[in-house]
């Protein structure tokens, strides 16, 4: 994709001042679309509009119908028709795609188009109207032509929003970076159950378990303006971590397996994924069946940059429970099957950048100072031998580059090929990109007097860091340039970002530097 350009600004400032002001229902040509039975009620885009995994060609567009969204919705237990349209320019003067979809009550009225035949790597504007009324105009992107070699690709990294741990203040910030898609790997919501002391307190009575409980808790995050208008501003790709059905969750696995029987654990996956399907931009592949939703995919952005979006919940062993278990090679995260297609599309890949969206943190972290290893179970290292395998692989894979989250920290690391030996060589980079509001404002003393004397113990490590925010990444062929966007608050809904760091990886030259 090309730079940003003082054009593509000046179209997202345009676009984000048409959100929430209808436009102007005159330039829609009549379409034949049947006339619902029921007319809707008030507000029917509240929890406005999305698009998703962007292909040269083609874009998942997103809403969902719910005048009442923190209370199942509101709508009438039938079947509606939506009209959408897709077009070059944000007044619809030129209207390259349009249709009508089904918002069906089984799906919680959510819509998914994903429209085709598109033009690589522009942007594009859409709608939706139901029952004469508009939704806001959403302004999205496709990715780059298949052949395409240069050029540049700006992408944001986010993760973890705790909606009662703070205001999503980083997507005000990233949306004036218009990046040209948002990686989002993981906690988009949180199943916590409501605090009197949060900062913004979570809607319901306590942890979600059904459909209608969890469709709600989704509801409530999209309330966020800063969330909503990112998602209007530019497509996201996502893959989902453990907060969106239950902490820590492996397999078929609970948090807690004395307190929640398999069977009831199981219909709680089935109506976790549903209500994350119905929620999110992604293509029919992922529509759930029971207990499984299809989340790792492949994501190309011409020849620049492959995106393998990895799925480190459903198919991994319970987490170990001490370091010998953490090195037992009966240990898995991806599943054989989702390991073989991983090691498949980063072996035969045609890309100069092959980048991995890990929910979890790949790179070690050593927590005992001194001689000895301490590990988290439920990220990488808790899964030892899988994890060693894959790195000795990045050895022969062009400029693999690890995308993670879920720590509530910026860690930056180079990557090791045996992160037991000091002098093995690196073998990639890996970003983890903090949290957008999960663990809250921070204490940055307490903070780098808790972390800094297990530096010695973790060389690999190039920048650590407490603040909220996410990272921005310009794709070129010759290297990446990444900063690290921080925010100086998420405890109310303004705040102010910057820089905090900014790092550099070479184009076939493993590991990343601070510049
Ligand atoms: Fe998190």
């Amino acid at each position: 994709m090309n730079a940003p350009s003082p054009d593509r600004r000046r179209f997202l400032t345009a676009g984000a001042a048409v959100l929430g002001a209808a436009a102007s229902a005159q330039l829609w040509l009549p379409s034949p679309a049947r006339a619902a039975a029921t007319p809707l009620p008030d507000g029917v885009f509240a929890l406005g509009v999305a698009s998703g995994d962007p292909l040269p060609d083609g874009i998942v567009l997103w809403t969902r119908l719910a005048p009442d969204p923190l209370n199942g919705g509101g709508m009438p237990e039938e079947v509606f028709p939506v009209e959408w349209e897709l077009a070059e320019d944000e007044r619809f003067r030129r209207t390259v795609r349009r249709g009508t979809a089904e918002a069906r009550p089984e799906l919680g009225h959510s819509v998914h188009v994903d429209v085709r035949g598109l033009r690589p790597d522009r942007p594009y504007w859409y709608r939706f109207r139901a029952d004469g009324r508009l939704s806001p105009t959403g302004r999205t992107r496709t990715a780059p032509h298949a052949h395409q070699r240069g050029g540049a690709l700006r992408v944001a990294l986010a993760s973890c929003q705790n909606w009662q741990h703070g205001y999503f203040t980083p997507y005000a910030d990233m949306l004036a970076q218009d990046p040209d898609f948002v990686l989002f790997v993981g906690d988009y919501i949180y199943e916590s159950a409501p605090s009197a002391t949060a900062v913004r307190r979570h809607e319901g009575k306590g942890e979600p378990y059904t459909l209608e409980q969890y469709r709600n808790r989704y509801a409530q995050y999209r309330t966020d303006p800063d969330l909503a208008a990112m998602h209007a501003n530019a497509p996201w790709v996502v893959t989902f971590d453990d907060h969106e059905v239950d902490n820590d969750w492996a397999g078929e696995v609970p948090q807690d397996p004395d307190k929640q029987s398999h069977d009831a654990f199981v219909a709680r996956l089935a109506a976790a994924f549903q209500a994350y399907y119905e929620h999110m931009p992604v293509r029919a592949s992922a529509v759930p069946t029971g207990p499984h939703i299809q989340m790792y995919r492949r994501l190309e952005f011409g020849r620049l940059a492959r995106l393998n979006v990895l799925d480190t919940r459903q198919f991994r062993t319970d987490q170990a429970t001490t370091q010998a278990g953490a090195e037992s090679p009966s240990m898995t995260m991806l599943g054989a099957e989702q390991k073989q297609w991983l090691r498949d599309g980063l072996r035969d890949s045609p890309a100069r950048w092959n980048l991995i969206a890990s929910q979890i943190m790949m790179a070690e972290t050593d927590l005992l100072p001194g001689d000895g290893k301490l590990w988290y179970y439920d990220a990488w290292d808790g899964y030892q031998v899988e994890r060693n395998s894959l790195l000795r692989e990045f050895a022969d894979v062009r400029n693999p580059v690890v995308l993670s989250g879920d720590r509530h920290l910026t860690m930056v690391s180079d990557l090791k090929e045996d992160f037991a030996d000091p002098d093995s060589d690196v073998v990639g980079a890996e970003f983890v990109g903090t949290s957008v509001s999960s663990n809250g404002d921070q204490d940055e003393a307490a903070f780098h007097a808790q972390w800094d004397p297990l530096k010695a113990d973790n060389p690999h490590w190039k920048v650590i860091d407490c603040h909220r925010g996410y990272h921005l990444f310009d794709i070129r062929r010759d290297g990446i340039d990444a900063q690290v966007r921080v925010v100086d608050t998420v405890v109310g809904p303004q705040a102010t970002a910057s820089t905090l760091a900014r790092l550099r990886v070479e184009s076939d030259e493993p590991g990343v530097q601070v510049v």
